[in-house]
């Protein structure tokens, strides 16, 4: 049923599936987006993202708007309308710290099963252990009556903050793990708008239809990749800075061998955000359950290389300000430090797992006095870490500072002016988290600046 046009829900409106949503529509498929949050559904049919992503508001209203969007919090509603259910629900890490939490995946799948009454096809988009398909049909069979022959499939998704409307309209790739012809087909049916987007721009959008596993481990695979090349050349950080070597020319001259490539090889203070971090931990946890914990071993120390990152900026700040450090490590008391910088990537108001915010923790707790700005994400800052102390404005965090620590790359400060920041602060010292400012300039305006793996 529905191979022609199949309409979509999409179960979960977090960052994932109100994108999905949303951009589906945009496609021109029929599309209902479900979320037990009641408030979030409301906000969303109002034609609010609850979220900060470039473009999505106007796509959101303009879709709501041509009737083919709306959002419910009725699982009966979501089963009766769609033909093909995308679970999209958050794998949070576990409690132990390691593995992922598939509740809401369970609930979601056998919420909607329990009010299946049609042929429909339910796909895994969430990033999840290996196995989670295979189980997620396991549990269809218990709630569903085997006659209506309901199917699961996955497909992950690889969008990244900030660029997430265009990495779903128009993906590098789509992957599907499938188990019959009639679930390939209502798959490409589902997907075929973003063919069809990327023939009109006389491009191809290459398929991958292979098995549950294969279609699981490529989404933890390919972040486990990108993890592991951005400790890379944070390691190579780690031996410049004893070295007196410079990492963003060792990164540029390494980055012109195509096999490497130049993406990715920004030393900083690291990756955060909440997909790298956690994925490369559930990941290790579950290759282990497998018995190939000994393969994933390595991603044990990219965790710690990117680790180590947060505590650099601390000894940095001691040594810019002439600190001592004790066995507690460095006293920074009565320093006053401003943070700029809370989101863990620019363009987004995300700040899960940010290496900002954290080192900003560490800074405090050292003794320094701390003073936090963002543009963005500044409110879910504030929520979470409620014992820093936030300033309205970029020359409000800066007035008066001993020392400025850049660790997010926003365009407001990549293109702050030094000369006239230097006449608010107390001290010209500033540590370039992220590499992003122009050295020289800085220096030009009196500055003392620090980078990451640079002398
Ligand atoms: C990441 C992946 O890039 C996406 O492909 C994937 O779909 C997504 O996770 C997911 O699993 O959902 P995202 O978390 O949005 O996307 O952020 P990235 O742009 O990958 O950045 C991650 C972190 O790495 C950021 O903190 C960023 O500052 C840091 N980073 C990135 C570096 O420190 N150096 C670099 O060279 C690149």
């Amino acid at each position: 049923s529905g191979a022609a046009r199949p309409r979509l829900t999409f179960l979960g409106t977090g960052y994932l599936g109100a994108t999905y949503a949303i951009c589906y529509a945009e496609l021109g498929y029929e599309v209902l987006g479900f979320d037990v949050d009641e408030a979030k559904i409301a906000g969303l049919s109002a034609g609010v993202v609850p979220f900060h992503e470039p473009g999505l508001d106007e796509l959101l209203r303009r879709n709501i708007a041509a009737g083919r969007l709306r959002f419910s919090t009725d699982y009966k509603e979501a089963a009766d309308f769609g033909d093909v259910h995308f679970i999209c629900v958050g794998t949070p890490q576990r409690a132990d710290g390691m593995g992922a939490d598939l509740t809401y995946v369970e609930t979601s799948v056998v919420g909607l099963a329990q009010h299946l009454s049609r042929k429909a096809l339910i796909v895994g988009k969430s990033t999840v252990p290996v196995g989670t398909a295979e189980w997620i049909e396991q549990l269809v069979g218990k709630h569903v009556a085997p006659e209506l022959g309901v199917e699961v499939a996955w497909s992950p998704e690889f969008l990244q903050e900030g660029f997430a409307v265009e990495d779903v309209l128009r993906p590098n790739r789509i992957v599907v793990g499938v188990k019959s012809d009639w679930s390939n087909g209502l798959l490409y049916a589902a997907h075929k708008g973003v063919f069809d987007l990327a023939a009109t721009e006389d491009r191809e959008v290459p398929l991958v239809i292979t098995d549950f596993a294969t279609a699981e481990l490529v989404k933890v695979a390919a972040n486990a990749f990108l993890a592991t090349k951005i400790s890379f050349i944070n390691a190579m950080a780690e031996v410049c800075e004893v070295a007196g070597g410079d990492v963003t020319q060792l990164a540029r001259a390494i980055g012109y061998d195509p096999r490497i490539g130049n993406r990715f090889l920004q030393a900083g203070v690291g990756f955060g955000g909440g997909c790298l971090p956690k994925d490369i931990r559930a990941f290790q946890a579950r290759a282990q359950e497998l018995g190939a914990g000994e393969a994933l071993r390595f991603l044990h120390e990219v965790d710690l290389i990117n680790l180590r990152r947060r505590t650099r900026v601390l000894t940095l700040a001691a040594d810019l300000l002439g600190r001592r450090s004790g066995p507690a490590g460095p006293d920074l008391s009565g320093a006053k430090i401003a943070v700029l910088g809370a989101t863990f990537k620019p363009n987004s108001d995300d700040i899960r797992d940010a290496p900002s915010l954290a080192v900003a923790g560490l800074l405090q707790k050292a003794g320094a006095d701390v003073r936090v700005y963002d543009p963005e994400g500044m409110d879910n800052a504030k929520k979470a870490s409620p014992d820093l102390t936030y300033e309205p404005s970029l020359n409000d965090a800066v007035t008066g500072a001993d020392l400025v620590c850049v660790l997010t790359e926003w365009a407001d400060f990549r293109n702050a002016d030094p000369v006239a920041l230097g006449e608010l602060v107390a001290g010209k010292k500033v540590i370039d988290g992220r590499n992003c400012l122009d050295a020289t300039l800085w220096s030009q305006a009196g500055w003392v600046y620090r980078g990451m793996g640079r002398p």
